[in-house]
């Protein structure tokens, strides 16, 4: 790719021909539909009467209407082969219904999720009560262009568990994370995907003290063991007590219960995720979320990459990986290849192993996580909108039974 040099773009409503010049060859590249080019080259020097960007809000310069692709490196034409789509399939404006937790179940074709755990109205600050759990089914999605709002339904866990914030599969069951709530210990839950949807717990404590509020949850894609993130986002909430541990991230080994620390050193760990092979980790540091005066841009907003350490799998080398250009990087996946597709402010970023930006999946407002959901399908949690793609990539987690 450094071989290509753009000298020129064209936009047009609906499609954008680059002519490349690949050193005295020059090819026309015609990029699909809902698709912009970000002229990278053109970014670099703005100059003395140049417009920067003074916050970490959404970067649309040539103001189109979302959702759409921007394309930053052209690797990214591959991910969204000849005909990528993302519409809106689900919206309301007064309750941030689709917020985390996103599991996707292969068998009846529906995608899991939590919402926000301010619950409706939106802006409530009045955290006394707990979070939902929805279902939808991907079958309700009719092949029209265009926005459209299918329907979901609650998920009646039973026992509850309180303030789901994180989710991945685990076997034929969801496994959740919980920010727990008041005194009420966060923990760590398996869920029946089937009706009667009971719950139980396997962890609300290390060596029996209160997490702070854990935040996403991994399953080690060899080991099988389960691997999450602790948060102060409780205390910030203002739903739980100020934290008393480090918010760090721990392995707990669901055979023998065991469970200890194996990263630390975050002001706030969030999401995490493992390449496909397992041997590189990813967790990020979400610290600029959330200061006396809301975001501040000088602090974390970083995902870190890990080795797996073979034999302990604790994470070694730590490294920095990405760091968010709109907002923080929340919850995220990787696809079969290893790319990384961050949720972030603008949507949903999308990095190649070695963490350059290919592209994004521009929805103009915030996005907290994403979940493939099977070969050339994202479904995109997006607050008060949920989003589904169409493209070529397939995710890396390990399926519902
Ligand atoms: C910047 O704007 C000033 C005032 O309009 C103008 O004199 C100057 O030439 C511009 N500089 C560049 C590099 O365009
Ligand atoms: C979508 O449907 C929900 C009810 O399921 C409704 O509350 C909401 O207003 C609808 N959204 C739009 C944009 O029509
Ligand atoms: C749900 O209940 C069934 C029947 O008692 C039990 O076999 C299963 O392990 C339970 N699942 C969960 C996730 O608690
Ligand atoms: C933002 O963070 C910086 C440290 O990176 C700190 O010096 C500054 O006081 C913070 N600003 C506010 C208003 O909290």
């Amino acid at each position: 790719m450094s071989l290509l040099r753009m000298i020129l773009m064209k936009k047009a409503s609906c499609c954008i021909s680059v002519i490349l010049a690949l050193v005295g060859v020059t090819a026309a590249i015609q990029l699909p539909s809902q698709t912009v080019f970000m002229n990278v080259p053109e970014f670099a020097v703005l100059g003395d009467n140049g417009t920067f960007r003074t916050s970490a809000t959404p970067f649309n310069p040539q103001n189109l209407t979302p959702p759409f692709f921007q394309v930053w490196d052209l690797r990214f034409l591959d991910i969204l082969g000849p005909k990528p789509r993302v519409r809106i399939i689900a919206e309301r404006d007064d309750f941030e219904f689709a917020h985390e937790a996103p599991i996707w179940d292969p068998i009846q074709d529906q995608v899991f999720f939590a919402s926000a755990n301010i619950g409706p109205p939106l802006g409530n600050v009045n955290f006394n009560h707990n979070n939902d759990i929805f279902v939808i089914q991907l079958k309700d999605v009719k092949d029209i262009p265009g926005p459209q709002n299918i329907t979901w339904t609650k998920v009646p866990i039973t026992p509850d568990i309180q303030v789901v914030n994180g989710g991945t599969p685990m076997g034929h069951n969801l496994l959740f994370v919980t920010n727990g709530r008041a005194n009420i210990s966060p923990g760590v839950a398996i869920v029946n995907p089937r009706p009667p949807f009971n719950s139980t717990t396997l962890l609300d404590n290390f060596h029996g003290r209160q997490f702070n509020s854990l935040d996403d949850v991994r399953v080690h894609p060899k080991s099988g063991a389960i691997f999450f993130t602790d948060s102060s986002y409780g205390f910030i909430g203002g739903f739980r007590p100020p934290p008393l541990l480090p918010n760090q991230v721990y392995r707990f080994d669901p055979k023998t219960s065991e469970v200890h620390l194996v990263a630390d050193g975050f002001q706030i760990s969030n999401g995490i995720t493992f390449s496909p092979d397992g041997n590189i980790a990813y967790v990020s540091d979400t610290g600029s979320c959330c200061s006396a005066i809301g975001f501040n841009s000088t602090q974390a907003a970083t995902i870190y990459a890990f080795d797996v350490d073979p034999t302990t799998q604790r994470f070694l080398n730590r490294r920095v990986f990405l760091w968010s250009d709109s907002g923080i990087p929340d919850g995220f996946q990787t696809d079969s290849k290893g790319n990384l597709y961050a949720s972030t402010a603008d949507g949903v970023q999308v990095y190649d192993p070695t963490g350059v930006l290919l592209g994004k999946i521009f929805v103009g407002s915030n996005s907290a996580n994403n979940v493939f959901a099977g070969k050339g399908r994202m479904v995109v949690m997006a607050e008060t909108k949920l989003l589904l793609v169409e493209f070529e990539a397939e995710g890396s987690l390990v399926d519902l039974e």
